[in-house]
């Protein structure tokens, strides 16, 4: 059985402001490179989407191809180019991957079909009204917040990326493209270093834990 680490890495990094989120470096290196060697133990091969005309830097281990207009399409493009059968999608912008979820989630995936990294909701949950004001108390009860890795047998992911494709249905990861075609989707335990660096404050946090994870990678 082959596996296939998958990052998507195309994104333009709007709200960081620092240009191609994937290459800022977090203490002397980059988020990309950060991802790429948490995922390469795991899989046979390492594939990367990047923004048209930037190129893999030197010490990134993958294969490259060009990303799209959004994640989805650039998520599309990775499976087109890999014959694994299991794929393992994971944000270039989360640098902190614990081995043990990467493990975890690939075996939930071999078994269901489709599996996420995810964690129990610990804020209360507001949904702000029409002013930005305090509108409706959502409960947290029950609730995950989604993060990737995220593990699928490849032709479930293919199918589920053409019937979106198909209807014109955008998803902000993959693992609700599968959900929204009515597939069983298991949730894996994740991890809180496994937060994304969406905003200048994430950056800082990471900046924070890089030299803590470089020392002991977990
Ligand atoms: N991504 C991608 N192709 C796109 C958009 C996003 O491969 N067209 C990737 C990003 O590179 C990132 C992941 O999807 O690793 C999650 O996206 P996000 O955090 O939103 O990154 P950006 O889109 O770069 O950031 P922003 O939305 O602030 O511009
Ligand atoms: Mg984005």
């Amino acid at each position: 059985m082959k596996v296939a680490a998958l990052i998507p890495a195309a994104g333009s990094g709007t709200r960081l402001g620092l240009g191609p989120k994937a290459f800022v470096q977090v203490a002397g290196r980059s988020l990309l490179g950060r991802s790429a060697a948490a995922l390469a133990p795991h899989v046979d091969e390492v594939l990367v989407a990047l923004p048209a005309g930037l190129t893999l830097p030197r010490d990134v281990p993958a294969r490259a191809v060009t990303g799209g207009e959004t994640r989805q399409a650039s998520v599309l493009a990775l499976l087109r180019a890999t014959d694994a059968d299991v794929v393992l999608v994971h944000d270039a912008a989360r640098p902190f991957l614990p081995g043990a979820v990467a493990g975890a989630v690939i075996a939930a995936a071999r078994e269901v079909g489709a599996a996420t990294a995810a964690l129990p909701v610990a804020d209360t949950l507001v949904r702000a009204g029409p002013g930005g004001d305090w509108g409706t108390l959502t409960p947290r009860e029950g609730l995950w917040a989604v993060q990737t890795p995220q593990g699928f047998r490849r032709d479930l992911l293919l199918a589920a990326h053409g019937a979106a494709l198909a209807d014109g249905f955008a998803a902000t990861d993959d693992a609700g493209l599968i959900a929204r075609t009515g597939g069983a989707v298991r949730l894996v335990p994740g991890d809180a270093r496994l937060f994304k660096v969406t905003t200048p404050g994430d950056l800082a946090l990471a900046q924070a834990l890089a030299p803590v994870w470089d020392a002991a990678p977990v």
